[in-house]
């Protein structure tokens, strides 16, 4: 059966820091979604009734946009948002490690697990790579509960074997067989993708290093995800620690982390010679700006990135960051930016929070905006129950200030829905743990 869902529409249909046009605003807008979850259509209203005239439809007030794509969050930290810590290395250890190694307890992790998960689709997220556990079963679970509700999910185990506590610790020989069976639990499953996860160069060995190059070259399809240039400390520490490296990217370029399916996070304080390799390699880098105000790690150049040609995406990195949506992350995106005299439009606000993830993770065959053929994923936004946005809202000269406007102050409340594959997320009721 065919469905309708109506509301104002807008995507993102190119590069908005290339093409002016990029932007499309359908008002008074349809998609049709098929029994499958895919999109046959998206235009005016009057236009996709006409093709499907006996369709049942859906109609909601607010913006009908396609779901957020998160480059970068940490499962485990699910409840150690806003811990206090000086900054990143001391927090780690302060704050992090600790809430991270609750996770042995599976039956915890499975409850987190689908808290996790509901956060994210409840605030707007479709599609999004984590950081795992260090914890098998949990790492898991969460899987189980990203297919259960709906999310896209591009996840693994997290690996390290050394510098924190030794439950969160893999040898090299167990981080193998445990990557082998988890990656091949995961190929084939429908919306389930498999990242590897070394944590970063201080809480891995040269030889954990060389794994993750070999596991990535033994299967098809994988992604790595990593830190980098977060904190001088730690930057200094990295140097220390591996010494004959030209800079920070050359440790993981040493032992063939780089490539097209590669996500960095954060690469605040690189050199040119880095960002001319990571664009050399396609590798991504992951802005994750509430994380790097909340730490006091640095403001991220966008700009310095855009003129290297190194492909960008956005990342809400709980528990350093603070919100769990990227939709929330967008004003921080904005004002990270502002900082550096770049003013960001309601485009390519858009664009960041959607399409560009999708093309960073190769997935755009299949979401990061309304073409016909990708997965019926989106958000439903709308500050109908917000009498304070809603009055801000009216005082908008055009549809696109007004999604500029929504843009910059949406919070979880405003999402009134989300779809994945054209099917609603039934948000959960409150647990108790
Ligand atoms: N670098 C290594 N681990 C982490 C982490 O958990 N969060 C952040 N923000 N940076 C890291
Ligand atoms: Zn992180």
């Amino acid at each position: 059966m065919v469905q309708l869902f109506c509301a104002d529409i807008a995507h993102v249909v190119a590069d908005p820091f290339r093409d002016d046009h990029a932007l499309q605003i359908i008002e008074n807008g349809a998609l049709a979604v098929a029994d499958d979850g895919v999109i046959l259509a998206c235009d005016r209203r009057d236009t996709v009734r006409a093709a499907y005239p006996d369709a049942p439809e859906t109609a909601f007030s607010g913006w009908l946009l396609p779901g957020m794509v998160d480059g970068h969050i940490h499962f485990p930290q699910t409840f150690a948002t806003a811990a206090h810590g000086t900054h990143l290395l001391d927090w780690l250890e302060r704050s992090i490690f600790p809430a991270e190694a609750a996770y042995a307890d599976t039956p915890f992790a499975a409850r987190a697990a689908a808290t996790f998960v509901d956060q994210l689709l409840r605030s707007g997220t479709t599609t999004a790579l984590v950081f795992g556990s260090q914890f098998p079963d949990a790492a898991r679970a969460l899987f189980r509960s990203a297919s259960q509700a709906g999310l896209q999910l591009l996840s693994g185990l997290t690996l390290m074997d050394r510098g924190a506590p030794d439950v969160l610790l893999h040898d090299v020989a167990r981080a193998e067989q445990l990557s082998r069976t988890l990656i091949e639990e995961v190929q084939g499953q429908a919306r389930l993708h498999y990242a590897l996860t070394p944590r970063f160069a201080l809480s891995c060995s040269a030889e954990m290093m060389q794994l993750c190059g070999e596991l990535a070259r033994a299967y098809d399809g994988l992604y790595i995800q990593t830190h980098i240039n977060e904190n001088h400390e730690e930057i200094t520490a990295t140097a220390d620690a591996f010494p004959a490296a030209k800079h920070y990217l050359d440790v993981y370029d040493r032992f063939g982390l780089l490539g097209p399916r590669t996500v960095l996070a954060h690469n605040i304080h690189a050199c040119d010679a880095q960002l001319q390799r990571l664009q050399q390699s396609q590798s991504a880098v992951c802005h994750c700006p509430a994380s790097n105000f909340y730490l006091g790690s640095g403001i991220f150049s966008l700009q310095r990135h855009l003129d290297h040609g190194v492909p960008v995406l956005v990342g809400t990195d709980i528990g350093a960051g603070t919100n769990f949506g990227v939709l929330e992350e967008l004003a921080s995106v904005y004002k990270a930016q502002q900082m550096q005299r770049l003013s960001l439009n309601a485009a390519q606000l858009l664009f960041l929070g959607t399409l560009a993830g999708a093309r960073a993770l190769h997935l755009d065959d299949r979401i990061g905006n309304f073409a016909v053929g990708k997965h019926a994923d989106f958000v439903v936004v709308d500050a109908a129950d917000d009498p304070g946005l809603s009055l801000r809202l009216s005082f908008c000269e055009s549809r696109e200030d007004a999604l500029f406007t929504q843009l910059n102050l949406a919070r979880p409340h405003h999402v009134r829905a989300t779809y994945t594959l054209g099917r609603r997320y039934q948000p959960l009721g409150t647990k108790s743990y």
